[in-house]
């Protein structure tokens, strides 16, 4: 059974085309990198994928997460989807996360935790917290994300993000809004949580450094389009694109 089986998707605003006929394919449990300059429309595919594009957005071709139709899905059923299958970590922390509600709770809404239910539920917050190596895991729980560090705040929303073991996160740009000294710790836990979870994963980012350390293969995108599209090792030891070669040139 195909795991994701993306075919000509194209995505549209009015007249405007900005995700032009691209196709890949994801096994469970590989990292497929998608590399390209700001705009080049890879955000565009991560929300596609998780049906979250505003409504004015014209989506067409196919996007089947294992065998399923999303493309045209009905929000229904995307919400059965989205968290518990497919979950996404965003490139600014502080966006994802509700500054006015504690830790704590933001996980009771993600489990749909009753009243009743919150000191058992508790126990299994501490229990992914631990899993993205927050220490002290007990004091958090009654944190605001305010008192959080940007580095502690991708930590949570990437515990959130696992928290009802889905099979494929992708994650758009998860270190761009961070320090260069905490990029690489989010990098090495989210590869971590991979190994011992053994979700798939698309990895965004536009420096392709990190895709060297994370993905299994690569697309690169210009304008809309894939440009290139091979294994890892394979696009860095013989690029096929002029463009490619830009991007590797640049990566540090
Ligand atoms: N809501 C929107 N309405 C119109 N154009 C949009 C909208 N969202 C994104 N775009 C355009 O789509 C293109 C791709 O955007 P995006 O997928 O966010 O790029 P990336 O993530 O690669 O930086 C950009 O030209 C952007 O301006
Ligand atoms: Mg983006």
């Amino acid at each position: 059974m195909g795991f994701l089986e993306i075919n000509n998707l194209s995505v549209a605003y009015l007249q405007t085309a900005v995700v032009k006929n691209i196709s890949f394919s994801l096994a469970e449990g590989e990292t497929l990198g998608i590399a390209g300059e700001s705009g080049c429309g890879k955000s565009t595919v991560a929300k596609a994928i998780l049906g979250i594009l505003p409504k004015s957005a014209k989506v067409t071709g196919s996007i089947k997460y294992r065998e399923k139709e999303l493309v045209g899905m009905p929000e229904k059923g995307f919400e059965a989807l989205r968290g518990s299958e497919i979950s996404m970590v965003f490139q600014d922390p502080s966006a994802a996360l509700n500054p006015v509600r504690k830790i704590k709770h933001q996980f009771y809404d993600i489990f749909g935790t009753r009243h009743r239910e919150r000191k058992a539920a508790d126990s299994e917050i501490v229990h992914f917290l631990t899993h993205a190596h927050i220490a002290s895991p007990d004091n958090m729980l009654d944190s605001y994300p305010s008192q959080l560090s940007g580095g502690m705040k991708q930590r949570v929303v990437i515990a959130m993000a696992i928290s009802k073991m889905p099979r494929l996160i992708i994650a758009d740009e998860p270190t761009s809004a961070l320090d260069a000294e905490i990029r690489l710790q989010i990098i090495e836990e989210l590869m971590g949580l991979k190994e011992r979870l053994g979700f798939g994963m698309i990895y965004i980012s536009h420096n392709l450094a990190e895709l060297k350390k994370t993905a299994d293969s690569i697309i690169i995108m210009k304008n809309g389009v894939v440009v290139e599209h091979a294994k890892t090792a394979e696009l860095f030891s013989a690029p096929k694109e002029s463009y490619t070669h830009e991007l590797i040139s640049a990566a540090k």
